[in-house]
């Protein structure tokens, strides 16, 4: 097995090479003066398993670009499975078509990964389950919610907890994160009036003196995120942290996270962390290295991945 990385996240593919106790494996992602994007396997992969590590985060496109171009020189290089390890799918928000002669980039995304090469994917918490299908080529979606979990379980008095979706759709996630800590849910009903914004309407459930615990896969602008803890404790919740395992965190959102009610951010290194978000006052990051590692070590092995969720 041999495991190499573009350049979208070097930190967690070093953790995740930590963990495996194995050397990253050498490989240049360097840019001709046109911004052309132009990779050198540095060592030999004929026969080998290859996983390589890219978060497809901002800036989406180039980082996109090194994998699939990675995938092909890998191919050319005779590897004997390239695994696409992608902590963060980028454009997975689309995954539908939102109104006539609009795409769906998620699928195209999907195909592109296909066709340059990858034999597998490794993805974490997809913003829609069903983008596996996207893939014909086998697709192991992990759940960050056991180091998430894990995490709450060390920091908060878990009779005290509800545990919020901060809109419909995040129910399922929400719902499997209070299952797992044996805590209430609660649902903020946020309805968007125009793309971009958001606007909180309503809380469904009793939040008075709770401290709760807002659950989604993705903060973006940190506009949903921001409304619902405004909503939330105007309905009475003692304090609001949010756990959300990407943290695409664009624009002014840290700006917007730092200066909100919110206690605490709580947010997974899927996307490699900016000097913004590290230096941050209340977020904080947690490691999804040997989770990754360990899917890693199972595929290589062709043992189970899913029960590292039982
Ligand atoms: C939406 O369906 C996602 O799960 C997130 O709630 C959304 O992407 C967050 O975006 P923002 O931080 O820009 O409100």
């Amino acid at each position: 097995m041999k495991v190499f990385a573009g350049n979208s996240n070097r930190l967690l593919a070093e953790a995740i090479c930590n963990y495996l106790n194995l050397p990253l494996g050498k490989a240049t992602v360097r840019r001709f003066a046109d911004q052309e994007i132009f990779v050198e396997i540095q060592e030999n992969v004929r026969g080998e398993d290859v996983f390589l590590v890219q978060s497809t985060s901002f800036p989406t496109n180039d980082h996109l670009m090194e994998l699939l171009i990675m995938i092909d020189a890998m191919r050319r290089s005779s590897a004997r499975r390239i695994t696409a390890v992608i902590p963060y799918f980028g454009y997975a928000r689309q995954d539908r078509k939102p109104g006539p002669r609009t795409p769906i980039s998620a699928k195209l995304v999907a195909n592109l990964i296909t066709e340059a090469g990858a034999d597998r994917v490794l993805t974490l918490d997809l913003h829609a389950g069903q983008i596996q299908g996207f893939f014909d080529i086998p697709t192991d979606n992990l759940y960050a919610v056991p180091i998430l979990s894990r995490d709450v379980k060390e920091n908060y008095d878990l009779k005290n907890v509800m545990v919020v979706s901060p809109d419909v759709g995040g129910v399922v996630r929400a719902r499997a994160l209070a299952k797992r800590l044996d805590c209430q849910l609660a649902i903020v009903d946020k309805r968007r009036e125009r793309a971009g914004e958001s606007e909180v309407m309503n809380v469904i459930g009793d939040v008075t003196g709770k401290d709760c615990l807002l659950i989604d896969d993705i903060v973006d602008s940190g506009g949903t995120l921001c409304n619902a803890a405004e909503a939330l404790l105007k309905n009475g919740a003692t304090s609001v942290t949010a756990y959300i395992t990407h943290g695409v965190l664009s624009g002014g959102a840290v700006a917007r996270v730092t200066s909100s009610k919110l206690k605490e951010l709580v947010i997974t290194d899927s996307i490699q962390p900016t000097t913004a978000v590290q230096s941050a006052h209340n977020i904080r990051v947690i490691s999804t290295a040997s989770l990754i590692g360990e899917a890693i070590n199972r595929t290589s092995q062709e043992e189970s991945v899913s029960s590292l969720f039982d």
